[in-house]
């Protein structure tokens, strides 16, 4: 495939852990530890196709009404997934958690701002990781920032672009989003990255995140070099 083909950035909704556990006869956790697992492999399998940059939704603003002991499952998860997640960083590899993870637990919150610090030098593969992230939540904390310096005086609602609203999203450091994956059956967006996705192509599939492997994602690949991508002209 010519470089062209192959997406720079894929955002990854990881969905279909709590249906896998039950088929399963096992607890949602046990779902989410085997989605935790598929995370760090589908890193490498991005690296192996050329892809750039992966971003992928882990918790979002509305996962909070999840009950207590899923959401505590999910941040153990996490908290094991930390150490994993430096080894990559002697990989070259860059993490960007993207989403408001002041309101994550100090121990965490602390270990995440310092693996971001410490990668942001690494050039051969940029993870971006969504926790207590909401796409609406990213637009409307970037029109406030962008409210109080009109305010201010320090510049005028003319001056409100579109640019300056990308500079102040998650993302702005990561290429532009080229597709996202969707597995699980489930075709919506779940107010993930919905500014990045405005021009990205869709690719749902029915397998279940934790059943997912490297040939679905050549598939979606696949597909997606096939796409006419016109971005609004012919
Ligand atoms: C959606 O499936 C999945 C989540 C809300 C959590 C995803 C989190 C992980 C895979 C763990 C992440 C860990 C690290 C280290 C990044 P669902 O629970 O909504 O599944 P269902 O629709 O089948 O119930």
């Amino acid at each position: 495939m010519e470089e062209k083909q192959i997406p720079a950035h894929i955002g990854f909704i990881m969905d279909g852990n709590g249906r896998w556990a039950k088929k399963h006869g096992m607890p949602r956790n046990f779902g989410h530890s085997k989605g935790a697992e598929v995370f760090k492999k589908t890193i490498n399998w991005c690296r192996e196709l050329g892809v750039k940059c992966a971003t992928f939704y882990a918790f979002s603003t509305e996962n909070w009404k999840r009950p207590a002991d899923e959401v505590e499952g999910i941040m153990n998860l996490l908290r094991r997934y930390i150490k994993d997640i430096r080894t990559y960083a002697k990989d070259n590899v860059r993490f960007i958690f993207i989403g408001d993870i002041s309101q994550l637990a100090e121990d965490i919150r602390l270990e995440l701002f310092d693996i971001m610090e410490t990668t942001k030098e690494n050039t051969g593969f940029i993870a971006g990781v969504a926790l207590n992230y909401g796409g609406r939540d990213e637009i409307t904390n970037a029109a406030r920032i962008l409210a109080k310096k009109a305010v201010n005086g320090e510049i005028s609602p003319e001056q409100i672009t579109e640019n300056s609203i990308e500079e102040l999203l998650y993302t702005s450091e990561m290429p532009p989003l080229d597709l996202v994956i969707r597995p699980s059956g489930e075709q919506r967006l779940s107010n993930f990255l919905i500014w990045q996705a405005a021009y990205a192509e869709f690719v749902f599939m029915d397998v279940l995140w934790p059943d997912f492997t490297k040939k679905n994602l050549e598939f979606a690949v696949t597909e997606y070099s096939a796409r006419n991508r016109r971005f609004g002209g012919i």
